[in-house]
């Protein structure tokens, strides 16, 4: 699945160096969930991702049967299947419903003797066929298939129970046939609806959300990735409306197109959509690319950008794999209503509207890469995930690492200018990071038998599945053998290490281990290493990285906590050969220096793990940070902040230390250094902004960053042109952010200015790049007429990324009773869509007024928001890791283990670890401020007095 909409985390990188330092790069397999950066406005600060060692089985039937088990039998395997479904856009008055109905056959083989049949199917109501019986079955190949005996839902394992007379032969095939009625409701999963108004009159589109387990809510199937089948699709539908699915249309009849049978395919890539959607389109090598989205999108040419991109993309893809798409279109579509981010459905891809639409007039240049990006993912899945496909969702990280990584190659190919491989560190690194530094991270991989329910699946998609990503050399050779020995099928995280192997004897490079040797401490432990370099003895040594060194690791690991680490790194200016760790420490004289030499280790962030030194190697490097700060690589320089910022709050070296690392900012103009400092201050932000050290702490701030802002202030001639560079344009972003947060009072005229100028002319003069922080800072400074403006800015938004923008700014009001009422906003679909609650829930939490607000609210509603928002949607983790984030007290913890154990019976779903995660943050947040508010307090008057 794409990035969702909650924000991106993290990509941790380890780079095995293979060779003679040669090509050190290249693959990345991966993990974690890296959902959207909050530059692309979804910002939502999640922290999920980590578990114990496997998402808990919560109960597990007390039962033998073979229905009350998660997973199939392997008795019978899906051949083919002929589904008709006619999903009714119009609600039925009567019953209040808006419904589908549905008719399959699917033929199987009998792979070992059986008298039971069980086929996964949730929510569907079944016509009952011969004998009263919810199924028929018919036989092939002459043979009498045995009668139906019984026939039942099993609820809780989601399954239609079918037990026969007689047995099924092995090797022969059936034909089991059904009717069914299904609810096409608002629930974005399984087939769905969603509506939107044009030109006043309500639309509803009928689509679908299969992954991972909500194929069974449109119709009866062996759901699981590993049961692969050929679909026959058709859909019944009105005159005018347009049908599209995975294949080809074949034909069309008055109210029915039928598709062309799909490649053999996993049933969680399935997708079915009923709209009035227009589209545009072209072909590239034979293979038609459309782009559909609500007509008047299409109209005004916001599916421009995507049509533009698309080709090029595609066909950059098809040379890294060395393998031709597989299909003969490529359809993307932008759904008003959608959970994640983007669905890589085979052949039909679909988004939400903020990740596909572009318009020059609205979006900014983040809104711009993540559309590239997000379509370099979903394509680049079209290979990796959906031509070989995971055996089971254990390996899910390994589609959506490797998807993670590949993403930033394809939109390096779709806008080469950017450099967008550059902020893998800060987009993906630095939050994989956060959450796999906690005790309750979990590894990469998970045991198959710890995988079975859905909830437990779903749990899977979070920052770590996105977000580790493991670089290795000589992928370029292993890929295109594994996707060619699996075309069609599915693997496992060991098939990949085995091709790489080979790619590695082929090429005879030399790495310290196997690459399954290697690889496995990174992806069978959790968490990472903090690498300490003393260059006073020469002595490098590793140790697991932890957040709160106080924590307990209860999962044990086989290597004990030890990684096969590659140590790429530099002398003073002078990169040196590459080294690995192995052991827990090793001695490499080169590294011992003396005078005023250092070192830094993990050149430009390719391995992934954190780095210590001795003091006087710190010393020296804020020496030359303050003095020639271009002699380190900038992504080390934003890597130095970030390393000491969590070493910090790890408590391996003082607080002080870390907050050294931004005296040099006021020289600094680079995005990423800036932006790994506005990153971890906003830890400092979110701990002390309700405290005396606030004060004394903005007075610092608002000097470093005074230059910063003047600086765009000048180069953009008083803030008439939009700076020429990717990164620069983000960090004029940070000088506003950051001037305006600090109470610049510069800073806070214009952007007011730039408001007012709005309200008064309805011409809006601001910058897309700069509207979220301007809309946001001139809402915060105002009162109800700018909130009520920016409110009807935002039903009428044409399009939804300005929508999002305002959406979010309408969080920053500092008006309790305006924080209320839009709490209130967000429980009801006509004002807030469903897929925007939860996100805005959390946008109203991180304002230091509405952090309460947004707590009581969730609490007295847990269990309703629980009933309306719980069914396939990811982002329960991210709505409490949200609203506990400045939990740092006593009492929140009390407030926090009483909600816990308030909730038992209605649960958490799939927010059940992060409720956990979210105890031991706000146990160590108390630790912290109880160690460190003097000390920072203290250090930010000093900073003060000139
Ligand atoms: C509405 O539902 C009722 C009850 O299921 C059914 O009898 C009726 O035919 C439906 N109306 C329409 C217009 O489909
Ligand atoms: C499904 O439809 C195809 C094409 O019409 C047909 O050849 C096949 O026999 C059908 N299979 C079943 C199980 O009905
Ligand atoms: C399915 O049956 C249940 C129980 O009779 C009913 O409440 C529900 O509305 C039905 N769903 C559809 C889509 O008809
Ligand atoms: C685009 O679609 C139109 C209408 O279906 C068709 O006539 C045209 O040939 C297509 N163009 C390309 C480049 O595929
Ligand atoms: C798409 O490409 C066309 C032709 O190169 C170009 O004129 C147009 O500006 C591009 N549109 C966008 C939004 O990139
Ligand atoms: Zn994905």
């Amino acid at each position: 699945m794409g990035k969702g909409f909650f924000i991106s985390k993290a990509v941790g990188i380890a780079a095995i160096i293979v060779g003679a330092g040669a090509l050190a790069t290249i693959i990345a397999l991966s993990v974690v969930y890296s959902q959207e950066k909050a530059k692309n406005n979804d910002n939502v600060l999640p922290t999920d991702g980590g578990t114990t060692s496997k998402p808990p089985v919560t109960t597990t039937a007390p039962s033998n049967e073979p229905w009350d088990k998660y997973r199939l039998p392997k008795s019978l395997v899906p051949d083919h299947y002929n589904v008709t479904l006619w999903p009714r856009l119009k609600q039925n008055l009567t019953t209040g419903l808006f419904i589908f109905t549905g008719q399959s056959t699917v033929e199987f083989v009998c792979a070992e003797e059986t008298d039971l049949i069980l086929i996964h199917s949730n929510k569907l109501n079944y016509t009952k066929r011969e004998n009263n019986h919810l199924a028929s079955l018919t036989s092939l190949g002459g043979v009498k298939a045995p009668s139906i005996k019984s026939s039942w839902l099993q609820q809780v394992t989601q399954y239609l129970v079918l037990q026969l007379d007689g047995k099924l032969m092995k090797d022969h095939r059936y034909h089991l046939h059904t009717d069914f009625t299904g609810e096409l409701a608002d629930d974005l999963g399984g087939f769905y609806r969603s509506e939107y108004m044009e030109d006043g009159v309500k639309k509803v589109v009928a689509t679908t959300q299969m992954q991972p387990t909500d194929a069974r809510k449109a119709f009866p199937c062996f759901d699981e990735p590993a049961m692969k089948a050929i679909f026959h699709i058709t859909l019944i539908h009105d005159l005018g409306t347009v049908a599209l699915s995975n294949g080809e249309e074949k034909g069309h009849d008055v109210q029915k197109t039928v598709f062309q049978p799909t490649e053999k395919m996993s049933t969680y890539l399935l997708a079915f959509i009923v709209s009035d959607f227009s589209f545009i389109n072209n072909t590239i090598d034979g293979v038609l690319i459309r782009i559909f989205a609500r007509t008047p999108a299409i109209a005004a040419g916001q599916g421009d950008y995507a049509l533009n991109k698309t080709g090029p993309i595609l066909k950059f893809f098809e040379k890294y794999y060395n393998s031709s798409y597989p299909l003969p279109k490529s359809d993307q579509i932008a759904l008003p209503d959608f959970n994640a981010g983007a669905m890589e459905n085979w052949g039909l891809i679909t988004y939400r509207e903020t990740a596909l639409l572009y318009d020059e007039t609205f979006s900014s240049n983040s809104n711009k890469q993540r559309i590239a990006t997000i379509i370099a993912h979903e394509l680049a899945h079209m290979w990796f995930g959906n031509l070989v496909t995971l055996r089971w969702w254990n390996d899910l990280w390994l589609n959506e690492g490797f998807a993670s990584y590949v993403e930033y190659l394809g939109a390096h190919e779709a806008e080469p200018e950017w450099n967008v491989k550059d902020l893998i560190v800060l987009s993906d690194v630095h939050r994989v990071f956060a959450v796999d530094a906690l005790a309750s991270s979990h590894p990469l991989s998970s045991k198959e038998e710890d995988i079975q329910k859905p909830a437990q699946i779903s749990e899977l998609f979070d920052a770590i599945s996105y977000s580790k990503v493991t670089s290795l050399t000589a992928f370029q050779h292993l890929k295109f053998t594994y996707l060619a020995e699996f075309a069609f099928g599915n693997a496992g995280y060991t098939d990949l290490w085995s091709h790489l192997q080979m790619a590695v004897d082929a090429t005879g490079t030399d790495i310290p281990e196997t690459v399954s040797n290697i690889m496995n401490t990174w992806v069978l432990q959790m968490g990472f290493p903090v690498v300490t370099v003393n260059t006073s003895t020469g002595i490098i040594s590793q140790k697991h990285f932890l957040l709160d060194p106080d924590s307990e690791v209860t999962t044990p690991s086989i290597y004990n906590y030890e990684w096969i680490v590659p140590i790429k790194w530099m002398k003073t200016e002078t990169i040196q050969h590459p080294k690995w760790l192995k052991n827990e420490s090793v001695t490499i004289d080169e590294m011992k220096v003396s005078g005023s030499d250092w070192v830094l280790a993990n050149i430009n962030v390719v391995g992934y793990y954190r780095v210590n030194y001795d003091q006087g190697n710190w010393e020296r490097l804020l020496g030359v940070l303050s003095t020639n700060h271009v002699a380190i690589p900038v992504i080390n320089r934003a890597q130095l902040v970030d390393d000491a910022f969590n070493l910090a709050r790890a408590k391996i070296i003082s607080t002080v230390l870390a907050l050294r690392t931004t005296k040099y900012l006021n020289k600094e103009r680079e995005y990423m250094p800036w932006e790994s400092a506005v990153g971890n201050l906003d830890f400092f932000y979110l701990m002390f902004d309700r405290s005396e050290v606030y004060g004394p702490m903005q007075d610092y701030l608002r000097n470093q960053v005074t230059p910063l802002f003047t600086h765009y202030k000048s180069l953009t001639d008083n803030w008439k042109n939009v700076p020429v560079g990717h990164m620069d344009q983000y960090n004029q972003v940070n000088a506003i952010s950051l001037a305006c947060r600090t109470g610049l009072r510069e800073c806070q005229n214009l952007t007011n200015q730039w408001f007012n100028q709005w309200m008064e002319t309805k011409l809006n003069p601001i910058h897309p790049n700069l509207r979220s922080t301007v809309y946001c800072n001139a809402i915060a400074a105002g009162g109800a007429k700018e909130w009520e403006f920016a409110w009807s800015q935002f039903k009428n938004a044409s399009i939804a990324i300005e929508a999002d923008k305002l959406r979010y700014a309408l969080a920053c009001t500092k008006q309790p009773w305006l924080l209320n009422r839009y709490l209130e906003y967000t429980l009801d679909p006509n004002m807030i869509r469903k897929q925007d609650a939860t996100s805005t829930i959390v946008y109203i939490a991180n304002n230091v007024i509405g952090q309460s607000l947004a707590w009581d609210f969730v609490r007295a509603r847990w269990s309703y928001i629980f009933t309306q928002y719980g069914g396939g949607s990811f982002s329960f983790s991210n709505l409490v890791n949200g609203v506990t984030e400045r939990f740092s007290t006593e009492y929140e913890l009390q407030q926090l283990k009483q909600f816990k154990e308030d909730n038992a019976e209605v649960g958490f779903g799939s927010g059940t670890l992060a409720v956990d995660q979210s105890i031991e943050r706000t146990i160590a947040n108390i630790k912290w401020i109880a160690e460190n508010k003097q000390n920072v307090l203290d250090w930010f008057k000093a900073e003060e007095k000139p």
